[in-house]
């Protein structure tokens, strides 16, 4: 193992919803170091233009490059959907993953019967990177898309098993259900924390969380790069976000379904 080795892996998102990620990742790699951005000043994303997410996403990419990290994963699907291209040219020949990648190739070797549904933000489903990303594999595939703006705010109220967000998941999946798909991915990071009451409004889907895929293909890349860390018994992690973090740190630990000890505030641009 070399130095290189035991730096930390850099996470970002538009907020907190990317630590949906950063769980799956302790839980797949628990010995690799982690530092983590959320924009929280500037979140959500998933209404702002191409030019101005490929801007915020720079910005996030020179402050992680900063820390030295040794690969990049792109918790928000909005950012891999605008500016994932922009992020690899930059990130050269370090290993860059993102949730839309991971979580169409998930799906593509989940469906049984060719027809996949995907729930995301309205950004991540005007860009059709979801549908440009399963067609380069197999164009026979159909592809039914649904921005589910709603969820983000109701997961990030904590109602992740109420009436209101029931209607509005049942309301959302109609149009995918009646094109009987049978492979639903969550294309946003938020989405995860539903999956109990998805489960239930879409019997016999199976649901594709990208954050789970993520973390595989994470894990994979690192081992192909000879990047993995595996003499690091106390890992460290590090959040750092653009807005007072209170309101992070609450909601942060449930995305989590942990304690947060390093938060810290920083300004970026
Ligand atoms: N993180 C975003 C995503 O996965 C959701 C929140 C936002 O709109 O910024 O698309």
């Amino acid at each position: 193992m070399n130095n290189t080795n035991q730096c930390p892996i850099g996470v970002f998102d538009s907020g907190v919803g990317g630590l949906t990620n950063v769980r799956a990742l302790m839980e797949r790699l628990p010995m690799e170091n982690i530092v983590y951005f959320g924009d929280t000043a500037r979140v959500p994303y998933g209404t702002k233009s191409r030019a101005t997410i490929e801007t915020f996403s720079m910005q996030i990419v020179d402050f992680l490059l900063e820390h030295d990290v040794k690969a990049l994963v792109i918790a928000c699907n909005t950012i891999a959907a605008t500016a994932g291209q922009r992020i690899r040219q930059k990130a050269g020949n370090m290993p860059v993953l993102d949730v839309i990648s991971a979580g169409a190739q998930a799906a593509l070797a989940t469906t049984r019967n060719n027809k996949i549904g995907i729930i995301a933000t309205n950004t991540t489903v005007n860009s059709n990177a979801y549908a440009r990303a399963i067609h380069s594999q197999n164009s026979a595939t159909l592809v039914r898309t649904q921005a589910a703006p709603l969820l983000v705010p109701l997961v990030e109220e904590g109602w992740l098993d109420h009436e209101v967000t029931r209607l509005t998941v049942r309301e959302y999946l109609k149009p995918l259900l009646v094109d009987n798909i049978d492979t639903l991915v969550l294309g946003c990071t938020h989405f995860p924390l539903l999956k109990p009451l998805i489960g239930q409004e879409a019997p016999g889907v199976a649901l594709v969380d990208s954050a789970i895929t993520t973390a595989e293909a994470t894990a994979q890349a690192l081992s192909a790069a000879g990047l993995l860390n595996s003499e690091n018994p106390a890992p460290d992690c590090r959040f750092y976000v653009s807005d007072i973090p209170l309101r992070f740190r609450t909601i942060g630990e449930r995305f989590l379904g942990r304690s947060m000890e390093q938060i810290e505030m920083v300004t970026l641009g």
